[in-house]
């Protein structure tokens, strides 16, 4: 049955991620609107998107606190998952294994950026007053999978050897039997939902991020003249 639950959930993700690009790439993008000072080059708008993803550069320049609490989410975040990709692979290629402490240390970590996520919220007015259910439900479930990580790692153990022919077993369309913890099923199941939920959320700024065209257009407006297709048909 999970097993089931596990390809319908990728199968929504995949598409769905797919299908939200592909929506945003094929959109009308009608004006030179890159911010200044932009780069003139493609290997120059490269970098400044790599600035964007890896550093946040904007967000840095808008709001210090929100741009330390959500950098040290996302690159927790990162960890964490580079971490688990012991559980995707066999053999474990030597670079997981030597990221596997980072990753723990990031498993607690992150509990901090999510809590003041969480706050900030909820505490501040004008926050409170922009922010959707969804938006708080989202910062919950990944505090309930990051909670319940820990409580399996420290406290609860779960059979590891039960996950990996668990997760091997869906990876190689061979499913076998589900671990029998109530914590890793918690903990599994919050993660499908946050797959799930993902192309249908502003999660979706993972992707989205690179159609942004003040982030991915050239300066190149005094060079180039940029006809707006739209005028075809206005004329
Ligand atoms: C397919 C998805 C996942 C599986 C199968 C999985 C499985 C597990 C298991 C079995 C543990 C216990 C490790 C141990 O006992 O040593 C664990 C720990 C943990 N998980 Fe996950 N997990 C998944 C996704 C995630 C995601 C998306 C997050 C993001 C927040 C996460 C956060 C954690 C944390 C923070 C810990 C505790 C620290 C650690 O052992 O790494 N997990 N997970």
């Amino acid at each position: 049955m999970i097993n089931i639950l596990v390809y319908i959930v990728g199968a929504i993700f995949i598409l769905g991620f797919i299908y939200k690009t592909w929506i945003w790439g094929k959109s009308a993008v009608p004006l030179r609107i890159v911010g200044t000072p932009g780069p003139k080059t493609f290997p120059g708008v490269i970098l400044r998107i790599m600035g964007e993803v890896f550093l946040f550069k904007s967000l840095f320049r808008g709001n210090k606190l929100l741009w330390l609490g959500g950098w040290i989410f996302h690159i927790a975040f990162l960890f964490i998952i580079l971490r688990h990709l012991r559980y995707f692979f066999y053999p474990v290629p030597i670079w997981i294994i030597e990221l596997q402490i980072v990753g723990i240390y990031a498993g607690y970590i992150i509990l901090i950026p999510l809590v003041y996520l969480l706050l900030r919220r909820w505490v501040v007015d004008r926050n409170r007053y922009i922010s959707t259910p969804m938006d708080y439900i989202t910062l919950f479930l990944i505090i309930v999978i990051a909670f319940t990580g820990i409580l399996m790692k420290e406290y609860i153990r779960v059979d590891l050897v039960d996950v990996k022919a668990f997760i091997l077993g869906l990876l190689t369309l061979q499913p076998s039997i589900k671990p029998q913890s109530v914590l890793f099923l918690i903990h599994f199941l919050s993660v499908l939902l946050l797959i799930v939920y993902f192309p249908f959320s502003k999660l979706m700024h993972a992707g989205g991020i690179f159609f942004s065209p003040t982030r991915n257009q050239r300066d190149n407006a005094r060079e180039i003249r940029h006809v707006n297709h739209w005028n075809n048909i206005i004329n």
